[in-house]
C-alpha cells in the first residue's frame, strides 16, 4: 500500500508540521477553458487525497490555507462557491475524518462569518476534540497580519485589565495569543503553482520554516509530489541562526 511504504521511508525524518498554500485552481481551469469553479472543485479532490495520505503517513500536523482574509476581494460568485465547497467538505467528510482519528482545528478570524459556517467549525472541532491522529488545521478567513493585530489587541486588553504586565511580553507570550497557540510552528511550507510568496500565511510561525515552491497547479498535486517535498525537506540543513554541530565543535576563533 502506498501509505505504508511511504511511512517506512519517512519514519525517522517525517517533519512534525507541514503547511500548504494550495494555489493554482483558477489557472488549472483556465488552461482547460473551464470556469474557475471547476478548478476549485478539482482542488477539493486533491485536498481530500492529501489529507488521507498525510493521515496514513502518520504526520502529526497538516495546515491547509483554504481562504485568505484577502480572498473576499474576489467576485461574489467565486467567494460564494468557495464557501459552499468548504461547507460541503465539512458536512460530507467530517464523519470519515473522525473515524480516522483526525483532530480538526480552524484558524482565522470568525467574528464576521455567517452563523452556519461558524457552527460547522464548532461542530467539527468539538466532535474531533479527543482524537489523537493527524491534527488537521484549516486556515479560513485567515491572514497573518490580521492574526497578529488581533493578538496585539488582546494583549493590550489584558495589560489594561491587569491580567498580564508589560514586562511579561516575550516570544512565547505573543505566540500564546495567536490562533496557533499550542500548535508547533510549521517545519515545511509547500506552495503549489510556482508562485514564490507567502500571501499573508503564517507570518509569525514561518520564521524558521523550510519553504518548498512546486510548479504544479494544486489540482495536479499528487501524493508523490507531497512525498517528494518531504524528501527535499530531509535534505535541508536547518540551523536556526546557529551553526552546524560539526562547525560548532571545530570552531577556532
Ligand atoms: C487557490 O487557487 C484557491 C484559493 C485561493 C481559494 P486560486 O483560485 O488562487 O488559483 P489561481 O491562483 O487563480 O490559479
Ligand atoms: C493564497 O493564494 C491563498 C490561498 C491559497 C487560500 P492567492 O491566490 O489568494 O494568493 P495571491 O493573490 O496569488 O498572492
Ligand atoms: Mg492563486
Amino acid at each position: 500500500m502506498k501509505g505504508e511504504s511511504s511511512r517506512e521511508r519517512f519514519d525517522v525524518l517525517l517533519p512534525c508540521h507541514i503547511a500548504i498554500i494550495m494555489d493554482g485552481n483558477g489557472r488549472w481551469a483556465r488552461v482547460r477553458n473551464l470556469p474557475r469553479a471547476v478548478g476549485h472543485r478539482a482542488g477539493m479532490k486533491t485536498l481530500q487525497e492529501i489529507v488521507r495520505h498525510a493521515s496514513n503517513l502518520g504526520l502529526q500536523w497538516l495546515t491547509l490555507y483554504a481562504f485568505s482574509s484577502e480572498n473576499w476581494l474576489r467576485p461574489v460568485d467565486e467567494v460564494e462557491y468557495l464557501l459552499s465547497l468548504l461547507k460541503s467538505f465539512i458536512r460530507c467528510d467530517l464523519v470519515d475524518l473522525h473515524k480516522n482519528n483526525v483532530k480538526i482545528h480552524i484558524i482565522g478570524e470568525r467574528d464576521d462569518l455567517a452563523e452556519d459556517i461558524v457552527s460547522l467549525f464548532y461542530e467539527a472541532e468539538t466532535l474531533t476534540l479527543s482524537n489523537t491522529g493527524l491534527n488537521l488545521v484549516v486556515a479560513f478567513n485567515y491572514g497573518g497580519r490580521n492574526e497578529i493585530v488581533r493578538a496585539v489587541r488582546k494583549i493590550a486588553e489584558h495589560i489594561t485589565s491587569g491580567r498580564i504586565k508589560d514586562d511579561d511580553i516575550d516570544d512565547p507570550l505573543v505566540a500564546s495569543y495567536l490562533d496557533t497557540a499550542l500548535m508547533p510552528d510549521p517545519d515545511l511550507i509547500i506552495r503549489t503553482s510556482g508562485e514564490m510568496r507567502l500571501s499573508n500565511f503564517l507570518l509569525w510561525q514561518a520564521a524558521y520554516s523550510e519553504l518548498s515552491f512546486v510548479p504544479c497547479l494544486w489540482p495536479d498535486f499528487s501524493t508523490v509530489d507531497f512525498d517528494m517535498a518531504i524528501a527535499g525537506f530531509c535534505q535541508r540543513e536547518r540551523r536556526f541562526g546557529a551553526l552546524e554541530e560539526e562547525q560548532m565543535r571545530g570552531m577556532i576563533l
